[in-house]
């Protein structure tokens, strides 16, 4: 059942000023058409960023605590409607069910812990120089929100956006990726049935175009971005002609480390879902597995006789690993790295293709696949490949195993599986990412916690946690001198 779906601007579902729209397919069974989207322009973004500047007025205005009983509310509709969204996620996406439901329960509870510090929103108060004066910082909301996220998580990482951004008294323009715009909309829904007021919440469907209107436009102060490096560089760049404030969240090729002393069950389970877990379709995702030599062969024959087992298909029928791959562009581009990757040297020992069937052949499905012998300098070392394709790489101690997992441009996630505590405390010092897991794989960060990465990966700022209130809000520093007269800093102090 196909329907057509609309944009959300100031209250109001509208079409595109133009009347194009866009298509949105099931990646398992590309014949289902799930909807038609618009596919706005820039008048359409011009209409949602007005909308959210007048909504901005009284939104900022409203005590913070009552702006988070609206997000509890949002909280408490997201865990109503888990099942329902998930699985019109796993029809949209592909990700298996468990997964589909734990992208919503994430949102769950990003909300409700953004609710709660909407009682916090600490700052400081800190002592003046001067006598009879008081000095504080004051968190403001920085104003129109720009919110630009990726597929894969098509609930949960706009959830880290957004609930964060009117947590503190922002307004939001929410443009969600075109491959996943109805799992966007139905939590747009819940929002709209939890309170949040006209103009503060505005979802305009599109595609890169409409994205980059959103990101030149004069009036937005800040945009949140989750997808490529590539895409971030571009729009960190307009951020910077246009004096807007940006926080990126872009690639990863997250390692995994297996030590000789490791406990192999536990590092092989840990690998499998890292791996494979969204199809590999993850920034998080483990994409190179890097394991001591004494340990090499046992773990590859284990892990090659374990990823055989995993299951593929479309994931709303029973017993499912492993959805698809969320488009054709996503298929063309795994294949390619498959056929690089032996190009360059290394050994596929498993998949590296389309799985045979009929029940295959109406969707993007691609086996779990693995490449041993893969060397640090491959290009299947080093660039993302976004499927589920895994990179061994040997090494002969700890130190390479270091310097082999730092050897690239991403600093998202890395994994290390060692009973060694010394060694243990020496990988978190020195592995350059900005999430570190002991015995745990490269995926499942936890909602309250920050997240986001080094080098190419980000700008300096985390998700996630308490930290998301950084981006979302500026800091107001404030004096008040009530002594009644002119007081000199760094004069009266030192001068009398
Ligand atoms: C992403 O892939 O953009 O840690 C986010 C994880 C998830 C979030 C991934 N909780 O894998």
């Amino acid at each position: 059942m196909s329907e057509h779906y609309q944009n959300y601007i100031d209250g109001i579902w509208r079409d595109a000023s133009d009347g194009r729209t866009f298509e949105d397919r099931n990646p398992a069974r590309w014949s289902d058409l799930i909807g038609t989207f618009p596919l706005s322009n820039e008048r359409d973004v011009d209409d949602a960023v007005k909308a959210a500047r007048k909504a901005f007025h009284n939104w900022r205005l409203m005590p913070a605590p009552k702006r988070g009983l609206i997000l509890q509310k949002a909280g408490d509709l997201l865990v109503k409607y888990k099942e329902d969204i998930a699985r019109e996620m796993t029809r949209e996406m592909g990700k298996s069910l468990i997964e589909t439901r734990a992208d919503v329960q994430e949102a769950i509870d990003t909300a409700y812990y953004a609710a709660s510090e909407t009682r916090r929103l600490f700052q400081h108060t800190v002592p003046s120089e001067l006598p009879d004066k008081f000095n504080m910082t004051v968190r403001m909301p920085v104003g129109v929100c720009g919110i630009i996220t990726a597929w894969n998580f098509p609930v949960a990482v706009p959830s880290w956006k957004i609930f964060p951004a009117l947590a503190s008294g922002n307004t939001v323009v929410f443009k969600p990726s075109e491959d996943a715009p109805k799992s966007a909309m139905l939590f747009v829904q819940t929002l709209i049935e939890a309170g949040v007021p006209a103009g503060v919440i505005n979802l305009i469907h599109g595609d890169g175009s409409t994205g980059r209107a959103l990101v030149e436009h004069p009036d937005v102060n800040l945009i949140a971005f989750t997808g490529s490096s590539q895409v971030g560089a571009e729009i960190a760049s307009i951020c910077g002609k246009t004096y807007k404030k940006v926080s990126l969240e872009m690639g990863g090729k997250n390692p995994q480390i297996v030590m000789d002393d490791a406990r192999l069950d536990l590092a092989l389970e840990g690998v499998l879902w890292g791996a494979f877990g969204t199809t590999g379709q993850r920034c998080t995702a483990t994409s190179r597995l890097i394991l001591h030599e004494a340990i090499h062969d046992e773990m590859v024959e284990r892990l090659i006789e374990e990823a055989r087992k995993l299951r593929i298909g479309y994931a709303l029928e029973p017993d499912v690993d492993i959805g698809p791959l969320i488009n054709e562009a996503a298929l063309k581009k795994v294949t390619y790295y498959v056929e690089l990757g032996q190009k360059e040297g290394a050994r596929l020992v498993l998949g590296g293709k389309r799985p045979q069937g009929p029940e295959y052949d109406d969707g993007f499905f691609f086996e779990p696949t693995i490449f041993v012998d893969v060397k640090p300098h491959m290009r299947i070392a080093q660039e993302e490949i976004f499927g589920p394709v895994l990179s061994v790489l040997k090494v002969s101690s700890f130190e390479e195993a270091i310097a082999v997992a730092n050897d690239v441009k991403y600093g998202l996630s890395s994994s290390i599986y060692t009973q060694d505590v010394n060694r243990a405390f020496v990988a978190m010092r020195e592995l350059e990412a900005g999430i570190t897991y002991i015995n745990a794989p490269t995926i499942g960060a936890e909602a309250h916690m920050p997240f986001g990465g080094i080098k190419q990966t980000g700008n300096g700022h985390r998700e996630g946690g308490w930290t998301a209130f950084d981006i979302f809000t500026e800091i107001k520093t404030v004096y008040v001198d009530y002594s009644g007269r002119l007081q000199k800093a760094q004069i009266d102090t030192y001068e009398s």
